[in-house]
């Protein structure tokens, strides 16, 4: 029998907590679970439930007071935060609810830019974009910049930014928040596509049902604890 593939993200205990002042807000109590490499899992929850706060600890954007969360083979409780910088760069790719491109750059450039970090060349650098930009269906667009795109065109540039580095994992907290519903199934069957042809695993932030059944599975968070059910 073969034995199963370690957890791409395995979390065990869990806990944050935020100070104000002179109290410490207790935001994560004892989460402990896994997702499989080549997961799309959706994790749902009331409005301060502590999903954003979750999704950044696995994406390595802040780091937690106790338990032990290793993704892709790396305990990133350990690392220092100039260790922590280099692991998000090159493990991890992020689409925010509200895009978060660069508004003086173009489709092209902001696509460009997780490349710049990276030994390419400008003809490679060049070509993955065109190419990242024809997959998100912006092959004609690349010289528009933010304002001159609708808010599901400037979502899809974010989506070809985070898999520009082709990263395992990519995090999206409320990816289809803002857009409409037409938009928004754009935006899933994309995040479908780079999970299905690609491999990614991808975890969802979102409180939006219709959006959560993209996933493959959803997890629930309910006042700092996750549910049980596999
Ligand atoms: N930087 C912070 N400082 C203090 N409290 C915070 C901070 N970020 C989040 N919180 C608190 O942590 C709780 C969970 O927040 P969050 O993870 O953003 O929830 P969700 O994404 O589920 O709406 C909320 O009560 C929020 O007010
Ligand atoms: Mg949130």
């Amino acid at each position: 029998m073969e034995s199963p593939a370690e957890p791409i993200v395995r979390i065990r205990n869990l806990t944050k907590s935020y100070r104000r002042g002179e109290q410490r807000v207790p935001v994560l109590t004892n989460i402990s679970f896994d997702i499989a490499a080549g997961e799309f899992i959706a994790l749902m929850g009331p409005s301060g439930s502590g999903k954003s706060t979750l999704l950044n600890l696995i994406a390595g954007i802040d780091k937690p007071d106790g338990g032990s969360l290793t993704v892709n083979g790396t305990d990133i409780a350990t690392l220092s935060e100039a260790e922590l910088a280099d692991w998000r760069a090159a493990n991890v790719g992020f689409i925010f609810q509200f895009y978060n491109l660069m508004p003086v750059l173009t489709a092209f450039e902001n696509v460009e830019l997780p490349l710049l970090l990276t030994s390419l060349a400008r003809g490679e650098r060049q070509a993955r974009v065109d190419l990242a930009l024809s997959m998100v269906g912006l092959a004609d667009r690349t010289t528009h910049y933010p304002s001159e795109l609708s808010g599901g065109q400037q979502q899809r540039v974010a989506i070809a930014r985070a898999f520009i580095t082709d990263p395992v994992i990519l995090v999206a907290d409320e990816p289809t928040g803002d857009l409409d519903r037409a938009s928004a199934n754009d935006i899933l069957a994309l995040l479908e596509r780079l999970n299905a042809e690609l491999g990614k695993t991808i975890i969802m932030v979102t409180h939006d049902p219709h959006a959560a059944r993209s996933a493959h599975a959803i997890r629930h968070l309910e006042k700092g604890e996750l549910d049980v059910a596999p």
